[in-house]
């Protein structure tokens, strides 16, 4: 949420790189942006509103008072929290006297308090952000010299933060984290800041992660604090192994379509793990006295995927939770308990404060993470990486397939049958590499030119494949703007069954196990009222009013059962003129509570 970029070395050209990092940054925020770059003791800033898209540096000349050339310069891609989306309220935000610019991800809790007190000193605001009070406190506190004020306005602040700070007497860039994303990469006499890797991804692979309540300035070298004992800290310099090309777009129109299409592979990769240590994990997860699944959005449906697939093919009960309400259940988490936490990013403010609170109950967090070096992957006790590589579009499409095979795998390591989840698994991944193939886009793409114009679409699902309904609905939701719900098959005759009418699309997604008679009957009772019925099944029924084929493959169906609904919420977006690689009002990464 909000996206980062900055750049400090001896290119002189530092706008136009900070403009082009925001641009891989932009599936973090796209409401508006801005940068500020500095040029011999001046700092100027440039912000527009919407999205950065395809904005040509070369007329920022025009624009802009003065030379832009420089060696330093950073910039921010927002999504709105605390203001609406105007030019005024886009990052930077100078300072009154307009010596130091500062841009800023998270939440700034005490900001009124600290706005009143600032307005009493008589600092005139611009913005109705939370943020320009760090500018104002950085100048209030200036005459302690740039580090120490920066320090001083910080440790003056509650909530979440990133920030980075640029002054104009000063040749250093200073940037500080507490609670939300941020890496430094180093290059060949350069730095780069982001909050994702991806975005200096072309220029190094080598990085450093910056941990809460740390600082690192930035001047030919980085030298990094930590806020709280002052003392200074050796980072240690990692090695990514995301190729530059693995973040971008390649030859697909859109990121979605290639990260769909990309599913050929994650399975495979997913499950490629060092098997000693999944099955340390497996114990972990056996010994544990009450486990907690936890996630967001998406990742919280693949959670409650897991809690099935656990009772199903491990006998396994385990607890299931949104990142958000775990918080209230605390109470019954001890030192004996394990936390699963699953999470694309790692860094979703959510889940990341259940693990806070799971580890001030001394309870163990697994994390299962697609971010290498992200927040959850450092702080929890072991941590299991989905590999899927880059997933840049809003809607998570090869990150939850590739969480769900972890799961899946992990309930079979559960049940000490480690190879035949394994082989599964294998098999599962052929199979898809077999099916997504454009004949198969195309048979979904005429569905999606069927029902493109209707209002509401149902989806439903029984035992493993309910939260898959959920998740499907999720995904029509994000990139459609189709009023989608997904419920239990069960659960319609209680209420939702009102809602059907004639010609209401209701995907129906029935696995061979089972659920399968009593599915085909909740698809009866919503065909018998007038619905439209969509089959997302291995085989074709008479019921189905369209069927959409996917291969059998035992109790890894949620894996397949979701993927053609991610294509028909991608075609859909399509046909309705929607971004699907940026929906309205979403943002990857929410790194805000
Ligand atoms: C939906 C989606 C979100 C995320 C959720 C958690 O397609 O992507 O619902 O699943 O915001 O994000 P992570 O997995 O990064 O913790």
């Amino acid at each position: 949420m909000c996206g980062i970029f900055a750049y400090k070395g001896q290119k002189t050209n530092a706008a136009q790189l900070v403009v082009n990092g925001l641009k891989k940054l932009e599936y973090r925020g796209y409401d508006s942006w801005g940068i500020a770059f500095k040029t011999g003791h001046k700092v100027s800033i440039y912000k527009e509103i919407g999205k950065i898209g395809e904005f040509d540096i070369s007329t920022l000349k025009e624009k802009v008072d003065g030379p832009i050339n420089g060696h330093m310069a950073m910039g921010h891609s927002r999504w709105a929290t605390h203001g609406g989306v105007t030019q005024e309220n886009a990052h930077p935000h100078y300072s009154q006297d307009k010596t130091i610019a500062v841009v800023h991800n998270g939440i700034i809790e005490n900001f009124e308090e600290l706005k009143t007190e600032l307005k009493e000193k008589g600092y005139k605001f611009r913005s109705e952000t939370d943020t320009e009070v760090i500018s104002h406190l950085i100048q209030k506190y200036k005459s302690l010299g740039p580090v120490d004020a920066v320090k001083k306005a910080l440790s003056r602040l509650r909530g979440r933060y990133a920030v980075l700070v640029l002054c104009a007497e000063d040749d250093r860039l200073i940037a500080a984290r507490r609670g939300s994303p941020l890496i430094v990469g180093k290059g060949e006499n350069e730095f780069f800041i982001a909050s994702d890797i991806p975005a200096f991804l072309e220029y190094t692979r080598k990085v450093m992660y910056l941990d809460d309540n740390q600082m690192v300035v930035i001047n030919n070298d980085a030298e990094f604090f930590d806020l709280e004992t002052n003392k200074k800290i050796d980072k240690r310099i990692v090695k990514i192994d995301w190729s530059p090309e693995s973040a971008e777009k390649g030859e697909f129109p859109h990121f979605m379509i290639k990260e769909i299409t990309e599913q050929k592979e994650t399975i495979a990769r997913a499950i490629n793990q060092d098997e000693k240590q999944f099955m340390k994990i497996a114990n972990e997860i056996k010994n544990a006295y009450g486990t907690y699944l936890v996630g967001c959005g998406t990742a919280g449906k693949v959670c409650l995927t897991g809690s099935y697939l656990f009772a199903k093919i491990a006998k396994r009960h385990v607890n299931v939770t949104f990142g958000s309400e775990f918080p209230s259940l605390q109470d019954f988490i001890t030192d004996r308990s394990l936390v699963i936490a699953v999470s694309q990013s790692g860094e979703t403010a959510d889940t990341l404060e259940a693990i806070e609170v799971a580890k001030g109950k001394k309870a163990k967090v697994l994390s299962i993470i697609n971010v290498e070096g992200s927040s959850m992957d450092r702080i929890s006790d072991y941590a299991i990486n989905i590999k899927a590589g880059p997933e840049k579009a809003v809607a998570s499409t090869k990150a939850t397939t590739a969480q769900l095979a972890i799961l899946t795998l992990l309930a079979y390591a559960l049940d000490n049958r480690l190879e035949e989840g394994k082989i599964l698994l294998v098999n599962t991944a052929s199979q898809i590499n077999d099916m997504l193939n454009p004949r198969y886009e195309d048979h979904i793409l005429n569905l999606a030119k069927k029902i493109k114009d209707v209002e509401s679409m149902y989806v439903i699902g029984k035992g493993v494949n309910y939260p898959i309904a959920l998740e499907a609905a999720i995904k029509l939701q994000e990139v459609s703007y189709i009023h989608a719900e997904g419920f239990a098959g069960g659960e319609l005759k209680h209420g939702p069954i009102a809602l059907i009418n004639d010609g209401v699309p209701c995907v129906v997604i029935v696995a061979n196990d089972e659920t399968k008679q009593e599915t085909i009957s909740n698809a009866i009772e919503v065909k018998s009222r007038g619905g439209y019925i969509i089959g997302i099944a291995p085989e074709n029924n008479n019921i189905f009013d369209y069927w959409i084929k996917v291969p059998e493959v035992g109790e890894a169906s949620p894996i397949v059962n979701i993927i053609p609904i991610q294509i028909l919420a991608y075609q859909l977006a399509i046909l309705r003129k929607n971004n699907p690689d940026m929906p309205r009002n979403l943002a990857k990464s929410v790194t805000v509570k």
